[in-house]
C-alpha cells in the first residue's frame, strides 16, 4: 500500500482522522463513481465500493460515516450490514457472506491515497 501516486487522489491519510473513513465521488453527471476509504484497525487503508452487495444503497446516511462508533467494522446505514474493514466481508446482517467491491488505492510517502486503476469504472479493481 506504498508507491508512486498514479491515479486520482481521492483523499490522504489524515483526512481519515476524524471518522476513520472518508468518502469519494469521481465523475459528473448521474452515474458517478462512488467509493470510500477506510482505517484498518490492524493498520493500513483500504476502498471499496459505496454500493451494499444486500439491496445496492450507498452505505453512509452521514457524510464521511462508514464504521462502527467503536471504528472496528463498516456499516451500512440502510438495514445494518457489517463488514470487516480489511476484506469488506459481511460478517453480520442480510448479507452474511457477501463482499463489498474493492478498490485498488496506493498510499504515497505523503500520506495521498490514490487510485490505482484511474478508468472510470474501475474495470481493473474489481474483485470479482
Ligand atoms: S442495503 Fe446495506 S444492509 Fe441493506
Amino acid at each position: 500500500m506504498s508507491g508512486e501516486c498514479e491515479g486520482t487522489i481521492v483523499c490522504t491519510v489524515r483526512d481519515l482522522e476524524a471518522t476513520g473513513s472518508r468518502g469519494f465521488r469521481i465523475g459528473e453527471g448521474d452515474w458517478p463513481r462512488r467509493g470510500f476509504v477506510v482505517a484498518v484497525p490492524e493498520g493500513g487503508v483500504r476502498a471499496y465500493e459505496n454500493t451494499c452487495p444486500h439491496a445496492g444503497h450507498p452505505l453512509d446516511l452521514q457524510p464521511h460515516r462508514f464504521l462502527t462508533a467503536e471504528r472496528e467494522l463498516i456499516v451500512c446505514a440502510s438495514h445494518g450490514a457489517l463488514f470487516a474493514p480489511d476484506t469488506g466481508l459481511c460478517v453480520a446482517g442480510p448479507c452474511v457472506g457477501r463482499s463489498l467491491r474493492p478498490i485498488e488505492v496506493t498510499v504515497t510517502p505523503d500520506g495521498e491515497i490514490a487510485l490505482v486503476d484511474d478508468t472510470p469504472n474501475g474495470d481493473n479493481a474489481r474483485g470479482d
